[in-house]
């Protein structure tokens, strides 16, 4: 009961921290903390990506990839003949995401070193932009969607993952910096994305899927 009380707030501390740029530097400690077993029985990684109904041979990228959490099981469902490509802007992480993806036996996931402020995607590369956790700590997002819709193929998605703020539960960043679904929502109808979601998958996050029209 200790242990998994001490993972939790680890879990918790890993998403309380504010957005500042060397956020992320203590990079085994967050490898720790995202990878937490106990994770799993919240965030339901692999119902949440067989919702997002990827095909054999999709390139995803997962923004914001950190150890590759998502980016693994979402590269096994693409195939080999797919690719995720894990961008982040804290290099650090690239060491353990690429040994954790070995280890799993997957070999079809790429890493990108972004900028704060742009993905470094090529132009109409990429069925589905995956961003959990991460869209509250980028700034100027409606200037940032752009570059992400130059980065989708037509009819190509973005999808969030993120915490209800109104919720009370054990993890996640301070309710005050959390998104919700409403301004999410607006945001990508802003950007001119058709907006579609799932509030009932998980129990501490929504999914906001928009896509390009
Ligand atoms: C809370 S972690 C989410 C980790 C991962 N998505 C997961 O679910 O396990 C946020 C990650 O986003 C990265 N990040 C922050 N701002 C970013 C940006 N503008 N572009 C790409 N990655 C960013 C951080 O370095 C950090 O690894």
């Amino acid at each position: 009961m200790k242990k998994m009380l001490f993972a939790l707030a680890l879990v918790g501390l890993a998403w309380a921290e504010p957005h500042r740029h060397h956020d992320f530097k203590d990079v085994p400690h967050w490898v720790e903390a995202f990878e937490e077993k106990s994770r799993d029985a919240w965030q339901k990684p692999q119902e949440v990506v067989d919702w997002l109904e990827l095909s054999p041979g999709q390139v995803v990228a997962d923004l914001g990839a950190a150890s590759g959490y998502f980016s693994r099981p979402m590269a096994q469902k693409v195939g080999p003949a797919g690719w995720v490509f894990a961008i982040e802007v804290e290099p650090g992480f690239f060491p353990p995401l690429h040994q954790l993806a070995a280890k799993a036996g997957i070999h079809n996931v790429a890493t990108v070193l972004a900028s704060f402020d742009d993905p470094h995607l090529p132009d109409e590369s990429t069925d589905l932009v995956f961003i959990c956790d991460t869209l509250h700590h980028i700034e100027g997002r409606p200037a940032y969607y752009e570059k992400l819709k130059r980065a989708l193929k037509p009819h190509g998605r973005i999808a969030v993952v993120d915490f209800f703020p109104e919720r009370d539960i054990p993890v996640g960043p301070k309710k005050s910096e959390r998104l919700s679904v409403e301004q999410v929502t607006k945001e990508f109808e802003d950007a001119g994305l058709e907006v579609s979601s799932n509030l009932t998958l998980l129990p501490y996050q929504y999914i906001i899927l928009g896509q390009k029209k």
